[in-house]
């Protein structure tokens, strides 16, 4: 099925001769692009699987320019294997805060702990055994076996997407498995043929495992940078001569991701009680999201319940305008929340198990990031 009806009529598969001619070429002219044009990232300046594979658990879910500084200073602080099997979990979440997701590091550390105990404390270059690691999916283990270890395994992430479905001219749902399946075996081969051109280990400041890096970085760079959803700039583009989307008007058409399925909208209302000099955190249970991070006390309520006082064993004035009221969206949710100034009910303690913490001791914990725009509010 084509999304476009009869714009795109029975033409087969990549049948385009622009596209299928030569493989070899477009190998050629991306990895050259690359050499040329590669953003200095500071993992780039490195071929140690374990910040490579840093680097690319922090980027599953975050943008490059938020990762650099958080990966810079976790390599500072966790710069081995071994110091992240041996880390402390509030230490842990601490590095974390701010990047999100935290399942990421939780298997982070769950998997250099597996690489101790089962693979002698060497991360390895076996893209099954990559892949059997806590975390790691088929665009990771792709991305790690070709930039640390200079394999000719595929990756496919967005990007890499959206500049593969223009330049074969692929019009249908890029979300459909068999659309996929055709995506990844599209990467394979152009992975596949860049094998066969030149090494040039150091470009720069960066360094290479080989053409193989260079080509799956190529894509995901020329998808972060020239080949963009709107607007791409396909005059600096290094193969717009090999383009189908291009060559056919079709660049604004593709690709076609389908309709994502609307947010939920869900609100919440926070308190901060303070006495003497400290605050009222709680932390978050096992068994939910975000598990072991700090937050101030809240609650959810429906969209158009009213709020009145007291509330989880808080006074607070309801009326009042809020000490901040915070809008966030997290994979589907559209977050609002509302943080009242409140008081500990006289003679009760709070129905939440929580601590007072010294409001100087506030920012030595983990936070969950809205919780945490909060805590820069008061302190
Ligand atoms: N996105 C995912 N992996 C990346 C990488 N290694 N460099 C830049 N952006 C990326």
């Amino acid at each position: 099925m084509t999304s476009f009806g009869n714009l795109m009529p029975n033409r087969p598969k990549d049948s385009n001769p622009r596209a299928s001619a030569s493989k070899i070429e477009i190998a050629k002219h991306l990895v050259n692009w690359f050499r040329e044009n590669a953003r200095d990232l500071p993992w780039r300046r490195t071929l140690d699987p374990y910040g490579i594979w840093v680097s690319e658990v922090m980027l599953q879910q975050t943008q490059v320019k938020t990762v650099i500084p958080f990966w810079e200073h976790w390599m500072r602080e966790v710069p081995t294997l071994d110091a992240l099997t041996n880390l402390p979990e509030p230490r842990l979440l601490k590095l974390w805060e701010g990047l999100g997701y935290y399942t990421r590091v939780r298997n982070l550390q769950k998997a250099a702990r597996q690489i101790g105990a089962n693979l002698n404390g060497v991360f390895p270059s076996d893209p099954v055994q990559i892949l059997e690691l806590p975390g790691i999916g088929r665009y990771s283990a792709g991305a790690i076996a070709s930039i640390a270890f200079g394999q000719a395994q595929p990756l496919l992430d967005g990007n890499v997407i959206r500049v593969l479905t223009r330049l074969h001219g692929i019009c249908e749902n890029a979300r459909e498995k068999t659309t996929l399946n055709q995506l990844w075996a599209l990467a394979t081969e152009l992975v596949t043929v860049a094998e066969t051109l030149d090494k040039k280990p150091r470009q720069g400041a960066r360094l290479s495992a080989g053409p193989c890096s260079d080509l799956n970085q190529s894509l995901m760079e020329l998808g972060a940078t020239v080949c963009l959803p709107s607007k791409p700039a396909c005059p600096a583009c290094p193969i717009r001569q090999h383009c189908v989307a291009a060559a056919e008007g079709l660049v604004d058409r593709i690709p076609d991701l389908g309709k994502r399925p609307a947010a939920t909208a869900r609100r919440f209302v926070a308190f901060v009680a303070e006495s003497n000099h400290r605050v009222f955190v709680t932390q978050r249970p096992t068994g939910g999201v975000n598990v072991g991070l700090w937050e101030f006390p809240n609650i959810e309520m429906g969209n158009d319940e009213a709020i009145t006082s007291p509330m989880l064993g808080f006074i607070f004035d309801p009326t009042g305008k809020p000490l901040l009221t915070i809008k966030h969206s997290i994979t589907r949710y559209r977050i609002t929340l509302e943080v009242f100034p409140a008081k500990l009910q006289a003679g009760k303690s709070s129905q939440l198990a929580g601590k007072w913490i010294p409001k100087a001791e506030l920012h030595s914990l983990a936070f969950t990031s809205a919780h945490a725009k909060i805590r820069t509010k008061i302190t």
